[in-house]
């Protein structure tokens, strides 16, 4: 009697341990299945919407590279500005509004007090006119209207040779 009883104490001490084990198991992972799906989610929010076109691809590649090396130093490759000294240029209405405004900012320079999204600038901004040419601010500027969520027209080398001081 007192002997199958021990078994009994034995057997349900295993399940107790059976169960604890397994609970810990699955626990443990649902965590690191929970892990890839997050970052699958997220990778496409973090891809930007594709060119549509060959031309518009290449115009693009061209912008890229005169916005990181011109550019990005103060409005940061992500195009998000540092809050209180170089405006954002991502989600900025100016940026994505009249083309002909744009590039007089970006030729001629700015300065004086803007505020971006709320915030105010007063900083000085350079001209590029002098350092870059026509197609290369067409194709910086074309960048920064269609980046980071940016949607407006791009504009070509024979607009920014167009706009006057
Ligand atoms: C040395 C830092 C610096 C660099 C480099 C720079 N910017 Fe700026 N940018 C500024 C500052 C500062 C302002 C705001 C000027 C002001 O406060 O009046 C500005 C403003 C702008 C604006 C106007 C934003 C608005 O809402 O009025 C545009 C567009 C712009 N920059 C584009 C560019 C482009 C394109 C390049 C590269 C060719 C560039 N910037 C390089 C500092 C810089």
């Amino acid at each position: 009697m007192s002997s199958l009883r021990k078994i009994g104490f034995v057997a349900a001490g295993l399940l107790f341990a059976l169960s604890a084990c397994s609970k810990n198991t699955t626990s443990s992972s649902s965590t690191a299945s929970s892990a890839p799906q997050s970052s699958a989610a997220a990778s496409p929010a973090a891809s930007p919407a594709a060119a549509t076109s060959p031309v518009a691809a290449a115009a693009n590649t061209a912008g890229a590279s005169v916005y990181n090396t011109n550019c990005a130093s103060c409005h940061q490759a992500t195009g998000v500005g540092v809050a209180g000294a170089f405006p954002p240029l991502a989600g900025n209405p100016t940026v994505t509004g009249v083309a002909t405004k744009v590039i007089h900012i970006v030729k001629y320079g700015l300065s004086g007090a803007v505020t971006v999204k709320g915030k105010s600038y007063n900083g000085m901004m350079p001209p590029w006119g002098s350092t870059l040419s026509n197609a290369d601010i067409a194709a910086v500027i074309s960048y920064v209207r269609s980046s980071w969520g940016n949607a407006a027209t791009p504009v070509t080398a024979a607009d920014v040779k167009a706009v006057a001081k």
